[in-house]
């Protein structure tokens, strides 16, 4: 057992009480700021700390861990995707990696079917109809959406996320659909009522509202390309709450703006510091700045998992939420 205190540094604020627990079980260097740190600071924190906890937004390359020195050995990463680190050459470099799968999955599957709901039945419409004080009362033809009961959803990638969001969508009266690399077994496929299709493009072609929930990795890039956005129905919705990345947002954009596609209910974007300002513009979408595990408890968790991964690590064990080779 290694009794040193291990250096610790934080890339970003966490909940209060996350950090008091911090401060007290390791030699941390917490950090008072919401935005990602500086490449510089990252390279003092590689450079320094046995551990880093980063997020979302702070780019763990290839480049940054070249100036890793022995000292940093594991990256708890504070979030379930860990598409921001090169876990790959961590791993190279001996580096465990660990993230916080599972503890955000619900409030996740929460914020889905708030946007699948919300979508087809124009929330954002209505809302800002009324905000602007346009709205002149209530008549039989206005503001009319589509119907959720009955209608079919997909769900692309069925892990943790797209499983919590397949147990709610069916008490809404949809049917469920699924692609997904595995078929689920055949328990758990009766147990979420979902039909499971082998094929992305046959699953598209038969789908009202397309629900994303594959991790973001070279080969999820743009797995929604133009071409497949034309398979879906003139009136199909699309939601993601998964990463930005694995959409052509170009074309999504296009295709909503000459309605191919009824509308959309993004929380991610491609580039969420620089957000298509056509994509904006638009009417029939529901666009929220990537709050989909945004609840109190969710990011307690999440940081009770970084300190678990941690401790247990510090103890001599593999840490509970190691990203291994095969899950890359
Ligand atoms: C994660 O943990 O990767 C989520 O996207 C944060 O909501």
């Amino acid at each position: 057992m290694n009794l040193k205190p291990l250096k610790v540094v934080v890339t970003r604020k966490l909940p209060p009480l996350v950090e008091k627990r911090m401060s007290e079980l390791f030699d941390v260097k917490l950090r008072d700021d919401l935005n990602p740190m500086s490449e510089e600071d990252l390279t003092l924190a590689v450079t320094n700390a046995n551990v880093l906890v980063p997020t979302l937004g702070d780019n763990i390359s290839e480049h940054l861990l070249s100036k890793a020195t022995t000292k940093l050995k594991l990256i708890a990463n504070y979030g379930a995707g860990f598409d921001h680190i090169d876990v790959k050459v961590a791993i190279k470099k001996g580096i465990i990696v660990s993230n916080t799968p599972n503890v955000l999955s619900n409030d996740t599957a929460d914020m889905t079917l708030a946007l699948i709901l919300g979508v087809p039945r124009r929330i954002y419409e209505g809302s800002q109809i009324l905000r602007s004080g346009e709205w002149s009362g209530w008549a039989p033809t206005a503001l009319l959406g589509s119907r959720i009961a009955g209608k079919k959803l997909g769900i692309l990638g069925m892990g943790r996320i797209g499983q919590a969001v397949a147990e709610r969508a069916s008490s809404f009266g949809l049917e469920v659909h699924y692609h997904n690399r595995n078929q689920l077994h055949i328990e758990s496929e009766t147990r979420l009522k979902a039909k499971y299709w082998k094929n992305l493009d046959d699953m598209l072609r038969q789908i009202d509202i397309l629900t994303i929930h594959v991790p973001h990795t070279p080969s999820t890039f743009h797995l929604i390309n133009e071409r497949r956005l034309q398979l879906l129905s003139k009136n199909a919705f699309i939601i993601n709450t998964a990463r930005g990345e694995i959409i052509d947002e170009n074309a999504l954009t296009r295709m909503l703006r000459t309605t191919e596609i009824a509308g959309a209910g993004l929380d991610v974007y491609e580039n969420s510091k620089n957000i298509n300002p056509r994509l904006r513009s638009l009417s029939n979408v529901l666009l929220l700045p990537h709050m989909g595990s945004a609840t109190h408890e969710s990011r307690s968790e999440m940081g009770e998992k970084v300190i678990l991964n941690i401790k247990t690590f510090q103890d001599g064990h593999p840490p509970p939420d190691q990203i291994l080779p095969n899950m890359l």
